[in-house]
C-alpha cells in the first residue's frame, strides 16, 4: 500500500481524498485503513503542498539543540503553522522525526535535501535562496 500511496504523491504532489478512494476500489482495502496508513506517515500528504515542502525534525538530538526555536521562527517568517502551506502556495512546513543528521543537530530537509546546524540566520538565507 505505502508504493502504491507514494506512487499517487509523486505524480499528484499529494494523496486526495479521490486517490484513497480509487485505491480502495482497486485493491478492496477500507478507505478507513488506507486514509489512516497516508495520515500515520509524516511524509504522505492529504491536502496539496507547497513548492519547497520543509521538513524540520523535532527529535530528540534536534529537540536539545534548539529545533522548537527553530521551528516557531519559521513558523513567524512564513506566517504559517507547522503542517500548513503558505498563500503563494511556495512553502509547506512540517514537522517530522529523526532525518538521520543528529550529529549535525538541528536539521532539516527543504524537498529531500538536508540543511543542518540550523540557525535564525541561516534560514533567513535558505529562506531568500527558495524565493529568488
Ligand atoms: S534527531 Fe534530528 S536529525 Fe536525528
Amino acid at each position: 500500500m505505502l508504493n502504491e500511496l507514494r506512487k499517487i504523491q509523486k505524480k499528484h504532489g499529494y494523496v486526495s481524498e479521490d486517490s484513497i478512494k480509487k485505491l480502495s476500489k482497486k485493491t478492496g482495502i477500507p478507505v478507513s485503513i488506507i486514509y489512516g496508513v497516508t495520515t500515520f506517515y509524516a511524509k504522505l500528504h492529504t491536502k496539496p503542498t507547497g513548492k519547497y515542502i520543509i521538513e524540520i525534525c523535532d527529535s530528540p538530538s534536534c529537540y536539545l539543540n534548539g529545533s522548537l526555536d527553530i521551528i516557531k521562527y519559521l513558523e513567524r517568517k512564513l506566517d504559517i503553522k507547522s503542517g500548513q502551506t503558505t498563500q503563494d502556495k511556495k512553502f509547506s512546513l512540517f514537522i517530522d522525526s529523526c532525518i538521520g543528521c543528529c550529529d549535525e543537530a538541528p536539521a532539516m530537509l527543504i524537498n529531500g535535501k538536508p540543511y543542518t546546524k540550523l540557525t535564525k540566520e541561516k534560514i533567513d538565507k535558505i529562506l531568500k535562496k527558495c524565493k529568488s
